[in-house]
């Protein structure tokens, strides 16, 4: 049984977790959070949740460790994330790259892409030093690259939302109407 959010009465009732993917600055943990609550579901960040099993930051643990490193813990943090009651789970952009991450989602959750065009990514992307990706090089050319590395696992996800421009309240609402409608044609 999924954990309800005390106050929250969902929007429709989902019964298997929400995993947003997409390229970093998509918005995927502002819009994960703002989903969770409508849906009445916990929220969890893949990043966040690895940062903490890890006791250092994103860019710590590729510094010190590399990125294979990092991948392998994100792997394992999906994995659990996955295994329990239904939550929404934002994962980071690279996380498909995993093959068994992929086949993950894609036998346990409904996946959501949250797409945006590159410019969009970069902008939100840069507001913060926070992506070790992006500490090397142009990062639009780094984003441009990996989004297209990147678009056929992307392709996979159940369903397809653009990121709005402007407040992240448009494209959650987007989310819900193409989830609601995809949660009835799988019941009916
Ligand atoms: C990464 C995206 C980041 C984070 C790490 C690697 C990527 O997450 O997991 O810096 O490979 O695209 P966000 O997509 O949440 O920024």
């Amino acid at each position: 049984m999924a954990a309800l959010h005390p106050k929250v009465v969902p929007a429709f009732p989902v019964d298997r977790p929400v995993v947003l993917v997409g390229m970093m600055g998509a918005g995927k943990t502002t819009v994960g959070r703002r989903l969770a609550r409508a849906l009445g579901l916990a929220f969890h960040d893949a990043d966040a949740e690895i940062e903490q099993a890890a006791g250092m930051s994103v860019s710590e643990l590729f510094e010190k460790h590399g990125e294979a490193s990092f991948r392998q813990g994100e792997t394992k943090v999906i994995a659990r994330l996955l295994s329990g009651a239904p939550v929404v789970l934002a994962t980071g952009g690279g996380a498909l790259t995993n093959a068994s991450t992929r086949a993950l989602v894609r036998e346990k959750a409904v996946s959501i892409w949250l797409r945006a065009d590159v410019d969009t990514l970069v902008r939100r992307a840069t507001r913060r030093p926070t992506r070790p990706l992006l500490k090397k090089g142009d990062p639009k050319e780094t984003i441009a690259r990996l989004l297209a590395e990147r678009t056929p696992y992307y392709e996979e996800a159940t369903l397809t939302v653009d990121s709005q421009p402007g407040a992240h309240g448009r494209t959650v609402a987007a989310i819900l109407e193409a989830l609601e409608s995809h949660m009835k044609a799988v019941r009916a």
